[in-house]
């Protein structure tokens, strides 16, 4: 069995991130309801408990308590922000709102020695978001920090500890030795935990669950999906079935790739499904040129193709997708979750009859999954690639759609990686694009009136906002010498040099 720690819920936006935060010691860590039963949790029988922080005030008649005899089990515990606020509260202590609210990074000082501050700075930045705080510590209860505006940043006695801050944040300077040293100092966890017994309880779940069910999976090689294939299928052989939609708008080898190692001669059972669907997306996209209405064909068509192929195996118990963390959008108390309708290719088809969606990485973030494919032995190529979109290089050729403009993306495309790969240079997403312009160029003694590709190269850590990468000259050249002599139809190259924002990513 195990080391566990346990995250009970308040609803707070941080929660995974806390959860992860201890993974990331070695120490396997679920995050739970907040009014889990006490004797569940004695079931489970963690070495600590984390209660997160959580958008309400724990007077407000409807704010989520737990069962208040926790803290009577003799297991440690962390309450961070909502989750201090609360275990002030229900062992006598007072809370209230604060005479000024603290949001943003906040110097901490720490007062006297906590194990949980070992080795941290007595002068620490710490990320704070609240408007209460705690007034009063309960009974025998000693003040381990204050800020300048909240006498009370952290408490503890015993085995119990608080902090109005947040430890699991970046901003929090100092959080990853606090939370190192709960998990390892005050829960005296080993820390012999890896991803692959994460994968192997997973994969025995799924056994169990699925019984002798029938399973679909929308393969598209990228890596969400394709980790939550290989598991299902280690669990349940050859009942799943994986159904690959080569879009004709994939980068260049990729769909040979991905059924050379998911097709019958791969090294899984997959029942691989692959369907050559190119001509259909291209006669659809025919004549588009606005961008979100190509995504809208894409997605729907593929929906459609997904549809057709499922009709024709039959009735199906479960259908995977590959849904990560960040899919997964928070409502609540995070007991329920809605997953983005753009998830991947527009959404799976909703009205096909089958029981239940299984998500075996949903609680995952996508360094997490890349670590479970790599143990898992998933090629390193497939998984550590870098981000490819749903739609593909639909939306990478501004304009409408054709096949002669694909071939030609798909080739500078493969130029551009090759180079970049070569030179062993570290991005988050590097691709071409193809612009709808064309221009006046000479090639040998002729005229050329070819397109122009744009190159794009970025460096972000959340893809929200992104810089764009500072490339070699040397690299910039010889990919562009490589392009315009080795691509037919392209006499231009273009670097983008435009961060996001005010561009977007993608150059659609
Ligand atoms: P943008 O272009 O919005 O892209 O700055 C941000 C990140 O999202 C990826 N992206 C998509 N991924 N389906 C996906 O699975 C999509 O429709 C989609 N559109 C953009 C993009 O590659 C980048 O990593």
């Amino acid at each position: 069995m195990n080391e566990l720690i346990i995250v009970l819920d308040f609803g707070g936006q941080y929660n995974q991130l806390i959860a992860r935060r201890v993974r990331e010691n070695n120490v396997y860590c679920e995050i739970h309801p907040n009014d889990i039963p006490l004797e569940k949790i004695k079931q489970l029988n963690p070495k600590g408990i984390i209660l997160t922080g959580g958008p309400n005030s724990v007077y407000n008649e409807e704010s989520p308590l737990c069962d208040k005899r926790i803290f009577e089990l003799n297991v440690p515990i962390l309450g961070i922000c909502y989750g201090a606020q609360l275990m002030a509260y229900l062992l006598g202590g007072k809370v209230s709102t604060a005479p000024s609210s603290e949001y943003g990074s906040t110097n901490v000082s720490i007062d006297g020695n906590s194990k949980l501050f070992d080795n941290v700075k007595e002068n620490t930045i710490c990320w704070m978001s609240h408007t209460d705080y705690i007034e009063e510590v309960p009974n025998d209860f000693r003040i381990t920090s204050h800020t300048k505006n909240c006498p009370i940043s952290s408490m503890e006695k015993n085995n119990l500890y608080a902090v109005q801050f947040h430890p699991e944040v970046m901003h929090t300077q100092e959080g990853n030795t606090m939370i190192t040293n709960f998990v390892k100092n005050i829960c005296h966890c080993k820390g012999d935990w890896i991803m692959l017994d994460f994968a192997e309880s997973t994969i025995k779940q799924l056994k169990q669950k699925i019984g002798s069910g029938k399973v679909l999976c929308a393969l598209s090689g990228g890596v969400d999906s394709s980790v939550a294939a290989v598991m299902l299928s280690k669990a349940i052989g050859n009942q799943l079935i994986c159904v690959f939609v080569d879009t004709g708008l994939l980068r260049k080898n990729e769909a040979d790739e991905v059924e050379k190692i998911f097709g019958t001669n791969g090294s899984y059972d997959l029942n691989f499904i692959k369907v050559d669907a190119k001509d259909r997306f291209l006669e659809k996209l025919k004549g588009v040129t606005e961008p979100e209405s190509k995504r809208k064909i894409i997605g729907k068509e593929f929906i459609r193709v997904f549809e057709e192929e499922a009709k024709k195996i039959g009735k199906v118990d479960y259908l995977v997708q590959g849904t990560i963390y960040s899919d997964i959008i928070e409502s609540g108390h995070g007991k329920s979750a809605v997953i983005k309708s753009h998830h991947n290719v527009g959404g799976l088809p909703k009205d096909l009859d089958f029981k239940e969606i299984i998500e075996p990485l949903r609680l995952l973030f996508k360094d997490e999954v890349r670590k479970v494919g790599l143990e898992l032995g998933l090629p390193n190529y497939l998984v550590l690639r870098q981000p490819f979109p749903g739609p593909g290089l639909g939306i990478r050729i501004v304009g409408e759609v054709t096949s002669e403009k694909v071939t030609i993306v798909q080739e500078a495309d493969w130029i551009f990686r090759n180079e970049i790969e070569n030179a062993g240079i570290n991005l988050s997403q590097y691709f071409a694009a193809l612009t709808n312009m064309r221009s006046v160029g000479v090639m040998g003694d002729e005229r050329t009136y070819d397109y122009a590709i744009a190159l794009r190269a970025v460096i972000t850590s959340d893809f929200m906002t992104a810089e764009t990468a500072k490339l070699p000259w040397e690299i910039l050249e010889k990919v562009t010498q490589r392009i315009v002599n080795e691509v037919k139809g392209v006499n231009r190259v273009f670097y983008d040099c435009t961060g996001k924002p005010p561009a977007t990513i993608e150059f659609e």
